[in-house]
């Protein structure tokens, strides 16, 4: 059992639930959320892990947990509704997992009914911190959790392929919120309509599509802006060798600026670490495998900024 945290009394369930996405695989994903939860639990916090990639589940090997008895597999299979009793202890006081081990091969993902009481769940645990660690790709389920956050992080890495895929997920998350957000079957459609990029040439971009927006309906052109708004999206850096890999983060918020309208925010960078490697071999975090490395320290200033108070 860890011991208690700070909320316990209170008993309110999770104070934050943090996504950690960026659409490709191989980026990192799974190595930061590792390690940063692993900062934070050391720090007294009480914080779960989720591992939402149902079809590539790795956060229970680099935790050190070897065969996890029960996961997130059994509460889409609807086996198990109580999310607290799926999660098990890591070798980390104060850390526990919701592993991803044995999805349905068939039928991996939950339905968007079943994502809905996944989240409600989640959001119950008595945690300080949730931290969701997604899948690759852009596909409902991950946007959807992406989504549950105004401040998700999005790992990405100094190549071009990372901030292709990066640029498709913020993308894919701008639309879904807005269409989410809009009231109006009518405006629904017309963000419906923007989402193909193929589609009519009069809307090309969120600017074009907030100009149409405000023209058809004045109330959903203000929740429009309001939305945009309130989506402030956390970037990481991971894996960088050089100091234009660290300034390619500033110029994908310029360019989320200017083209979106979204303020991104850059959270920081974390180095290409010689002992990360040995530290996944050894399935022991970086961060008690090599305290000392540079990885480490990079990785510890991340948890910090990730978990401060949010920014208006
Ligand atoms: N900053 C880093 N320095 C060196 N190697 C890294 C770093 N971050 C990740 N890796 C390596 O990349 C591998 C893949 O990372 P992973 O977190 O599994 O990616 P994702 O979850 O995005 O698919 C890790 O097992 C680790 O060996
Ligand atoms: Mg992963």
């Amino acid at each position: 059992m860890s011991k208690p945290g700070r909320q316990a009394e209170e008993n309110v369930g999770t104070r934050q639930l943090i996504p950690i996405g960026g659409g490709k695989g191989g980026v990192g994903k799974t190595f930061v959320t590792a390690n940063v939860a692993t900062v934070l639990a050391r720090q007294g916090l009480r914080v779960v892990v989720v591992d939402a990639d149902l079809e590539g589940a790795n956060l229970h090997t680099l935790l050190g947990v070897q065969d996890p008895p029960c996961s997130l597999a059994d509460f889409v299979a609807q086996r198990e509704d109580d999310l607290q009793k799926l999660t098990v202890e890591t070798q980390i006081p104060n850390l526990s997992l919701i592993a991803a081990t044995h999805a349905h091969i068939a039928t991996p993902q939950p339905s968007q009914a079943r994502r809905v009481q996944l989240l409600r769940g989640l959001r119950k645990l008595p945690a300080d911190v949730v931290l969701m660690d997604l899948g690759a790709g852009i596909h409902p389920p991950v946007m959807d959790y992406f989504m549950v956050a105004d401040h998700g992080l999005l790992v990405i890495s100094p190549e071009p392929t990372s901030i292709e895929n990066a640029y498709s997920f913020l993308r894919a998350a701008f639309y879904r919120r807005l269409r989410l957000a809009m009231a109006s079957l009518d405006v629904r459609k017309l963000v419906s309509s923007a989402m193909d990029q193929r589609g009519d040439k009069n809307l090309q971009t969120p600017f074009d599509l907030l100009r149409e927006v405000q023209a058809m309906d004045p109330e959903s052109g203000a929740r429009f802006v309001q939305t945009v708004r309130s989506f402030r999206p956390r970037l990481l850096m991971n894996d960088v060798q050089t100091a234009e890999d660290i300034r390619l983060g500033f110029s994908i918020r310029s360019v989320c600026k200017k083209y979106f309208g979204i303020d991104v925010e850059y959270l920081g960078y974390v180095n290409r670490e010689r002992e990360a490697r040995d530290s996944v071999r050894s399935r022991v975090p970086l961060v008690d495998f090599a305290p000392e490395s540079q990885g480490a320290a990079y990785l510890r200033r991340v948890a910090s900024r990730l978990i401060e108070p949010e920014k208006k």
